[in-house]
């Protein structure tokens, strides 16, 4: 896994809970601690923090990965405002998951590894998503595509309905935007 990804767990874990929580679980979980956002470092040191991250805070690790996707966004959003600036909506930017952002990200970090997905319109007007990675970190792209509804000031409804870890051949979603947030906040679709 990209150092970047290391970075922004770090960022996420220290905004929400201080600089010493982070300190805490780069111990508990024995990791090195120290990331470029260049590097590259095994999945078993993402996986560890995570773990370390569920015993603080009793949670799952699909609890666990998807609040980090949604706390990552805002962070994202400032790292790289292009992300944002361009699409009009939630959906917009969603659906450019393969050919505009992890596009970019292979550009901006050679060798990134990321995630497919296989998406279709649905006939409500929503996306139906399959992820396909070796990661199972299914829970990580649904607090993503959270959290961009979330910047975007849209509400979204996230059905998980078929799970590589729960025996299917993968994971697929049915994303539907259903409203904007009224607190000012919302863009025009
Ligand atoms: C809806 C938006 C997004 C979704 C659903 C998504 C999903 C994911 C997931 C699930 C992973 C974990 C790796 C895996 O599952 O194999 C990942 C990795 C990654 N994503 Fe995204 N992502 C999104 C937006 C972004 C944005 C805005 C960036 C901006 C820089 C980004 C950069 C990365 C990077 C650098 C990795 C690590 C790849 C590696 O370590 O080799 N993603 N993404």
């Amino acid at each position: 896994m990209k150092g970047v990804v290391f970075n922004l767990l770090e960022e996420t874990v220290t905004r929400a809970f201080g600089a010493d929580t982070w300190d805490h679980l780069v111990e508990t979980s024995g990791v090195h601690g120290a990331y470029t956002s260049l590097g590259n470092y095994p999945d078993d040191e993402i996986e560890a923090l995570v773990a370390a991250a569920m015993q603080a805070l009793s949670l799952d690790r699909d609890q666990v990965l998807r609040w980090f996707g949604q706390q990552a966004i805002p962070v994202l959003n400032e790292l790289y405002p292009a992300f944002f600036d361009g699409p009009s909506s939630a959906r917009a930017f969603t659906a450019g998951i393969n050919t505009i952002i992890h596009s970019e990200v292979r550009k901006l970090y050679p060798d990134a590894a990321c995630p497919h997905f296989r998406l279709r319109d649905a006939s409500d007007g929503g996306l139906v998503m399959d992820y396909l990675s070796s990661r199972n970190m299914c829970a990580l792209a649904q607090g993503f595509v959270e959290g961009a509804a979330a910047q975007f000031g849209e509400r979204v409804e996230f059905r998980h309905v078929a799970c590589k870890t729960k025996g299917d051949a993968h994971c697929r979603f049915e994303i539907l935007w259903t409203a904007e947030v009224d607190d000012g906040r919302a863009q025009a679709a």
